[in-house]
């Protein structure tokens, strides 16, 4: 089993971001996930791009069983990024670290949202790492 984990605009910046992110990197969060998808027995890759374009041609090339997405600030406006993850059949998961529904109003919607199976935010780094479990438990299933 293959996942894709995109991560978008500003994430590469974790870890001097706003003290609502925690002190976390994207590089641990890497890491976490890489120990836990050897656990659970997946092959994981990783994309990073703070570039719309890179995101959907990404998506679009992808051959992947799943699809971990934190499209940052492209969430809330980005339908071509919703485009792309919608002409995907494969499990997709939007993660965020912070519970985006108790921020400023425009966080509160996702125009990517109806496009994926479920949405996991507000558990800092966790939120990745339930996506992984969601996507690994959906593909069993299948
Ligand atoms: C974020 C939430 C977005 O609103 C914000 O623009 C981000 C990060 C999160 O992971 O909490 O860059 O996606």
């Amino acid at each position: 089993m293959k996942i894709l984990t995109i991560n978008g605009v500003n994430l590469n910046m974790l870890g001097k971001r706003g003290k609502e992110y925690g002190s976390v990197t994207l590089s641990e969060i890497e890491r976490e996930m890489s120990a836990l998808a050897s656990t659970l027995g997946v092959e994981l890759e990783f994309f990073t791009s703070n570039f719309e374009g890179e995101i959907v041609e990404k998506i679009q090339s992808a051959n992947v069983d799943a699809i971990i997405i934190n499209a940052g600030a492209h969430t809330h406006y980005s339908y071509a990024i919703a485009d792309a993850l919608r002409d995907k059949t494969c499990f997709k998961a939007e993660v965020h670290l912070t519970n985006v529904q108790a921020r400023e109003e425009f966080r509160s919607r996702s125009v990517i949202a109806p496009a994926v199976n479920g949405v996991i935010a507000g558990f800092n780094k966790d939120s990745y790492l339930l996506a992984l479990r969601a996507a690994v438990s959906f593909a069993a299933k299948k």
